[in-house]
């Protein structure tokens, strides 16, 4: 048993190599490798390890997949649960989590993966972890609002390595990877450059909470609305965090999300140039009760509008 764990740590840390050394450039025993070995290589020909490569392109399947198995259910049909008075579930949720879930499974066994509907699964020693939305929006999609996505990130040791959020009504699919940009269907995006709040239209949302907390997120929404050029709820964060990636919103802030609503989307934002923090300005992490991301220049502003400024 003890074995097959150490089995397990020694696969994931060659993975932590391939992931992080392709993507640099820099690989740590090259020397040994086959004179025609390709970086760019879905398989490293000495380890059989995934790359950073493979992991991307596991990501974008995924997402892709479970897209198409959104946009079949909107065509066709649903059912609708209630976890709660407003918040929803529908089975193409639980049919688009499945099928990101056996895909990333059967590639990668030994990983962690965090997911909506189904939370923790198989807890492991391995230092990645898989963080999915299947459908980020299921309010929209159930009212046939044509704005959701699903949401697929991937940690290594705590730190986002990989970001994949695939729009299945627009065809839009955002990808970064860490130290390595960020992308609209392959293209680069980068953050607007708003200058002030005046000039800016932001994004929030509102938690399934809003009727029992008066930490409502009310209060900042009223005071923004004063300050900005617009506010928008578009009822899906993890987009929400691509368009500022997409420069499409100057800023979005919201409380109490989940991992798996920001784990992909922040990572695009800062991948875009963007700056991603607390309400207080310190670093975010996905377990945060708050976020705030912004394209940079208007960032303090957000901040002191957040602290009732
Ligand atoms: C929700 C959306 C929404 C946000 C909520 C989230 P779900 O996710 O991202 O924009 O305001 O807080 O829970 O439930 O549609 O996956
Ligand atoms: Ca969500
Ligand atoms: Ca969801």
């Amino acid at each position: 048993m003890l074995g097959e764990d150490v089995r397990v740590m020694r696969v994931d840390s060659i993975l932590f190599l391939r992931a992080f050394g392709t993507h640099h450039g820099v690989l740590r025993g090259d020397s040994q490798r086959p004179a025609w070995y390709d970086p760019s290589m879905q398989t490293d020909p000495l380890t059989a390890a995934p790359t950073a490569g493979e992991l991307k392109a596991t990501a974008i399947e995924a997402a892709r997949h479970a897209g198409a198995i959104l946009l079949e259910h909107a065509r066709n049909g649903f059912r609708i649960e209630h976890k709660d008075a407003v918040n929803l579930v529908t089975d193409a949720d639980r049919r688009a989590e499945q099928a990101i879930v056996t895909l990333i499974r059967r590639r990668y066994p030994s990983h962690r993966l965090l997911a909506e509907e189904g939370g923790l699964r198989e807890e492991t020693e391995s230092p990645y972890q898989w963080v999915i939305d299947p459908l980020d929006g299921t309010t929209n999609f159930a009212h046939g609002y044509p704005a959701y996505c699903v949401s697929i990130g991937l940690q290594l040791q705590g730190r986002a390595i990989l970001g994949a959020v695939f729009d299945p009504t627009r065809e839009e699919l955002y990808v970064a990877e860490a130290g390595g940009g960020a992308f609209l269907n392959g293209a680069p995006i980068h953050v607007s450059r708003a200058p002030s709040l005046n000039a800016s239209l932001l994004v929030t949302g509102f938690a399934y909470d809003i009727r029992e907390s008066s930490n409502n997120n009310l209060d900042h929404f009223s005071r923004f609305a004063l300050r900005t050029q617009g506010l928008r709820r578009t009822g899906t964060a993890a987009l929400d965090l691509c368009y500022v990636a997409a420069g499409r919103f100057d800023g979005f802030w919201e409380l109490k999300l989940h991992p798996w609503d920001t784990a992909a989307g922040a990572l695009i934002v800062v991948e875009a140039g963007g700056r991603v923090t607390d309400f207080k300005g310190g670093p975010f992490s996905i377990y945060n009760q708050e976020i705030v991301a912004s394209n940079g220049f208007i960032h303090d502003a957000m901040l002191a509008v957040l602290r009732g400024r």
